[in-house]
């Protein structure tokens, strides 16, 4: 039983630093955060995004300075997307040998040996339509699109990706992915499943960094919707049954709650995607001098940590790491 004024005084344990710093409930630590990246065909590219301030594409030969400063600042992986040269209806790039993704795992590798690897598996960079699967009929076709998911997958791992992670919200495709490994001989290559992942209008500055946005309709057929938290639930144990080794939330902050109930649902770990409309917001605001970046940045990724995330994907990672690298 809490006893009550003024035998308590909950402002005691706020008097000072010290002891603020020993009963804190939640803490930060670099290991904790991914940081996503853009990876582009050509010489010397780093080309900033202009939605989101800080971020850029870059050409393989720009790759290796980037992830080398990753690495040395202790963040704990890189999580890629690609820009291809060429698009199609099957999203060809994707699986291919040579594909934008499959040259930047390899070169990171060189480039950083200890920093993880993760790659997003999905098509909608990689088709003409910008959709994230086949379309039969004028449908995203899921169960056509589950073996080019896998190939994809396979393709990244055979580079030497040390994680996958299919967001293309196709029913199966953890499955397909995880069958597909294990038939590779990559049995210990683990999935990080995005779940929980929302038919979100804070996924705009990176569709324009992708350049992934559909050319007819919108992902809704695919993608969860916004008002619903028990769906995430089944989304995550479905996942879960196909062999997801860890699962995701994304957005992260308009969908704690979700955070907070797989948290209570599930002992696998879980990561949050800050994504690029949450940052895009923290940027525009203090670059207009609205609010403090480093106390707003701070204080959304504890609540991130603090509603159950275990990793956090954001595009803050960087800076996160300097800030708090310069704590210790
Ligand atoms: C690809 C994908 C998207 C994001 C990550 N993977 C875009 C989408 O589904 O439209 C969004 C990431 C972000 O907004 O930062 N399917």
């Amino acid at each position: 039983m809490t006893s009550s004024f003024p035998q308590s005084r909950l402002r005691r344990l706020r008097e000072s630093t010290m002891l603020r710093v020993m009963t804190r409930e939640t803490s930060l630590s670099v290991k904790d955060f991914v940081y996503p990246l853009f990876v582009a065909h050509g010489k010397d590219v780093r080309e900033p995004v202009e939605p989101m301030p800080g971020v850029f594409h870059l050409s393989l030969d720009r790759l290796a300075e980037e992830v080398t400063e990753v690495s040395q600042l202790g963040i704990s992986a890189v999580l890629l997307f690609g820009l291809p040269d060429h698009k199609d209806a099957r999203g060809t790039e994707a699986y291919a040998y040579d594909g934008i993704i499959q040259e930047a795992v390899r070169v990171i590798k060189q480039a950083a040996p200890d920093l993880l690897v993760i790659t997003d598996v999905c098509l909608c960079e990689y088709t003409d339509h910008g959709h994230c699967g086949v379309i039969v009929q004028g449908r995203v076709d899921n169960d056509e699109t589950l073996e080019l998911l896998a190939r994809v997958a396979v393709s990244h791992v055979e580079a030497g990706a040390d994680v996958v992670a299919p967001s293309a919200m196709m029913d199966g495709q953890v499955g397909a992915i995880r069958y597909a490994l294990d038939d590779g001989g990559y049995p210990l290559v683990p999935i990080m499943a995005y779940s929980a992942k929302y038919a979100s209008a804070f996924y705009g500055p990176f569709r324009a960094a992708a350049d992934s946005n559909p050319q007819f309709g919108d992902r809704r057929g695919y993608q969860m919707d916004p008002a619903n938290a028990r769906e995430a639930i089944r989304e995550m144990e479905m996942d879960i049954q196909e062999g997801a080794d860890m699962i995701m939330v994304k957005p992260a902050l308009a969908y704690l709650d979700v955070i907070v109930r797989a948290r209570q649902a599930f002992s696998h770990p879980i990561a949050a995607y800050n994504v690029s409309g949450e940052y895009s917001m923290v940027k525009g605001a203090a670059a207009n001098g609205w609010l403090e970046a480093h106390g707003a940045i701070m204080e959304v990724m504890t609540a991130l940590k603090r509603a159950g995330a275990d990793i956090i994907i954001t595009y803050h990672a960087k800076e996160v790491a300097r800030w708090l690298n310069a704590e210790q």
